[in-house]
């Protein structure tokens, strides 16, 4: 076949392709020599064309797609949208190269799930893979072949208001979940029109901004970026995901999108990236408002240079990257460099073979109930139960009168979260109608007033209903658009009148079940001496009335943890359980300790943290340093359910590691497993832990596995542990490291 193919002849291959069995063919195919072919045929104009993202809003956008300025869309949903727009790329833009149409499939498209900190507290990559797989399927079905997810910034401060799209303040943790999201939604074969791809972002330490507040500065060292922002973004790539979004925020001066140092040197060099970089919405044009761009060509220059494939809606690659080819200041290799990486999605998602979808596969119809049965076990596993004083939860579904109050309890909407895609807040269950579904007894609502509104006078009539019942449940939180995007609070109190409308209730001497729903940690010092049972739902999703209501009666055991901590009170933040020692750590009889005067130094729940009906039992901790073959420790551990009720623990194995050059976190997560056990039932957990897993950053940026003396620490969280000694000799070490 000729290399240069002219429209026609493309055309002509590409519809011979389309009536041969065309997955096979292109299995055949060499990709690579598709994509040259087609690149040999494309103007500059086009190959810029395909580094165009548009949003589907563009008044311009049919007429740019035949035109060729357009390689993808983002925010069009739907088959027979897509489909048309799709024609238009196939039939008539000059090369016929499909688009990508690209959209925020979060936790969910139609069916929605916990939000992602929702879904980090399951601790359990299978329920997240399946949340995956289900998003992927709903969106293949309306069009979408890539979506902007998962969003791995390791968050350490929940006045951000973005900690709720994440999997929390570990990178551990956030490692294991980022390869759970790409395993499910790029599934085995990224060719299927039931697989997305997965754009990773926001690439990279967005989740430090200063004071927590949305968009701003992130200044670390080198060693932090390393050590703990970059491992859930490595972790995403060498599980394959095939797109990575350049950040909004600068990074020690410099804004992702012009960032070479982290695109070029390290995403693309170090590590060998093949796929795209996809600029955050705007985040080019921004390089003006940054301050490093002087204009847009500048701006555009920037990028490109950097290494940013795609410009996510600025069109300052539309409108200036061909000028700078032409005028010898970005070179045409970098440009084929950026055409090729997208040409190669193209084949790779099999859009060349089967660019539509077709009416018949349209995904806006009703949730399925065995999805709903989906959502609504996987939101059971990521609900946390705080406190449980005398065992006051699960409640007897006899319990007699019950009184359901506050403002979020009827709420449909808040189920859903922010990022609901195409969810349909009329088919999510509400707290009330989950409770009212349970049963036999009466229950009485009473909202109690509205989140934002500062009047009190909603306060006596909830109270006056609490007296009437045996027991309340009260329904508070944030509302939806408190956290997410330009979402930041500079407190984390319960908002509004909520405190006081709790105080009041708790006051009548009802025992009271507090289900908060929020986007982030809420400081709740009050609550948590003084109401016996508190549950964190966080936004649970389609199903999240049901599935709380499933804890409260126990129809479910609570097996969820904290994937971030709770602060006692903003004025901690950030915190996060994986510090640094300081030379004056706490626990010493000496003023001169490091801390507060006036506020503990340890957060009001830690990392890990989360309750069950059940209660279980650590006991016989081993660790062995096995030298031959895979070097590793084995760790081993029996937990026994020393309690009534079946249920899951999440066994947890955190290390101290020994002295070295830089100083190491007082302990750090390195792996967990969640296990099923009856009552009175032992099972041995053993972790079979490789040395790459204890690797430790040295002053040259590298990791190598220190020698000495390490202490393995296995628990139920990051505060209870039971600990036993491993030592790995300098030859162990040193064995490992050839
Ligand atoms: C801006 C957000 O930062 C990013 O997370 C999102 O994917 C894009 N907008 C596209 O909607």
């Amino acid at each position: 076949m000729s290399r240069s193919y002219s429209s026609i002849s493309y055309l002509a291959a590409f519809f011979m392709l389309v009536c041969c069995t065309r997955i096979e063919a292109l299995e055949r195919a060499d990709l690579n020599e598709r994509v040259e072919e087609i690149l040999s045929a494309m103007t500059l104009d086009e190959k810029v064309g395909q580094l165009n993202q548009y949003d589907v809003g563009e008044s311009d956008l049919k007429k740019a797609i035949a035109e060729g300025k357009v390689g993808s869309v983002l925010n069009a949903v739907g088959a027979a949208l897509t489909d048309e727009l799709q024609r238009i790329a196939v039939e008539r833009s000059p090369h016929h190269i499909p688009i990508l149409f690209a959209f925020d499939v979060i936790h969910g498209l139609r069916t929605i799930f916990p939000i992602p900190l929702g879904l980090a507290s399951t601790w359990d990559p299978e329920s997240i893979e399946t949340m995956a797989r289900i998003s992927a399927e709903e969106a293949g079905e309306s069009g979408v072949r890539m979506t902007f997810s998962p969003m791995v910034d390791v968050a350490r401060d929940p006045r951000w208001g973005r900690i709720a799209e994440g999997s929390g303040e570990d990178k551990t943790l956030g490692s294991i979940m980022a390869r759970a999201y790409v395993r499910g939604y790029q599934g085995v074969d990224l060719s299927a029109p039931t697989s997305i791809a997965a754009c990773v972002k926001h690439y990279v330490g967005y989740g430090a901004a200063e004071g927590g507040r949305d968009y701003n500065t992130v200044d670390m060292s080198e060693g932090r970026l390393r050590e703990i922002y970059l491992p859930p973004f490595k972790a995403a790539v060498d599980s394959g995901a095939v797109a990575v979004m350049s950040a909004f925020n600068t990074l020690n001066g410099v804004p992702a999108s012009a960032n070479d140092h982290t695109l070029r040197d390290i995403l693309k060099g170090e590590w060998k990236f093949p796929g795209l970089v996809i600029s955050d919405m705007y985040s080019i044009r921004e390089l003006m408002p940054h301050g490093v761009a002087t204009d847009a060509k500048d701006a555009a220059r920037k990028a490109l240079l950097a290494g940013v494939d795609i410009d996510m809606a600025s069109g300052v690659y539309l409108d200036h990257a061909a000028a700078l080819v032409r005028g010898g200041v970005i070179s045409l290799s970098m440009i084929d460099d950026a055409v090729r990486r997208i040409l190669r999605v193209k084949f790779q998602l099999g859009l060349f073979e089967r660019p539509y979808v077709g009416d018949e596969r349209d995904a806006n119809k009703s949730l399925t109930a065995e999805k709903r049965a989906s959502t609504r076990a996987i939101a059971q596993k990521s609900i946390v139960l705080l406190r449980n004083e005398g065992s006051l939860l699960p409640l007897s579904k006899s319990v007699g009168p019950i009184a359901v109050i506050g403002p979020l309890a009827d709420s449909k909407p808040v189920m859903l979260g922010n990022w609901l895609g195409k969810g349909n807040a009329d088919e999510a269950v509400s707290v009330i109608e989950g409770i009212r579904s349970k049963g036999r007894d009466i229950v009485l609502f009473n909202k109690g007033g509205d989140i934002l509104n500062d009047a009190i006078d909603g306060i006596d009539s909830a109270v006056e209903v609490a007296r009437k019942a045996n027991v309340v449940i009260m329904v508070l939180g944030e509302n939806v658009d408190m956290s997410g995007e330009a979402a930041s609070r500079a407190n984390l109190n319960l908002p509004g009148q909520q405190e006081k409308l709790l105080e009041a209730v708790v006051a009548t001497g009802k025992p009271v079940v507090l289900v908060l729903m929020s986007g982030r940690p809420l400081s709740i010092a009050w609550a948590s001496t003084h109401v016996p049972a508190i549950l964190e739902a966080w936004f649970p999703g389609s199903e999240g009335g049901n599935a709380i209501a499933d804890i409260i009666f126990g129809d479910s055991n609570p097996s969820a943890r904290l994937p971030v901590s709770i602060p006692r009170s903003a004025e901690q933040v950030p915190i996060y359980y994986d510090h640094l020692s300081t030379g004056r750590p706490t626990g010493a009889n000496t003023r001169y300790q490091t801390g507060y005067l006036d506020l503990e130094i340890s957060p009001l729940y830690p990392f890990g943290y989360g309750l069950s009906y059940s209660d279980f039992e650590y006991r016989d901790l081993h660790a062995e340093v096995l030298l031959s073959g895979d070097d590793k420790v084995k760790v081993s551990v029996d937990v026994t359910n020393i309690s009534q009720h079946a249920g899951d623990e999440v066994v947890q194995l955190y290390i101290r590691e020994p002295a070295s050059t830089i100083a190491r976190p007082v302990i750090q997560l390195k792996d967990f497993k969640r296990i099923r056990l009856n009552p009175g039932e032992t099972r041995n957990a053993i972790f079979d832990l490789n040395f790459n897993q204890l690797r430790a950053l040295q002053p040259d940026m590298s990791f190598v596995v220190n020698p000495g003396i390490y202490r393995v620490g296995v628990g139920s969280n990051s505060a209870k542990l039971l600990e036993a000694p491993f030592e790995i000799s300098p030859s162990g070490a040193i064995a490992r490291e050839k």
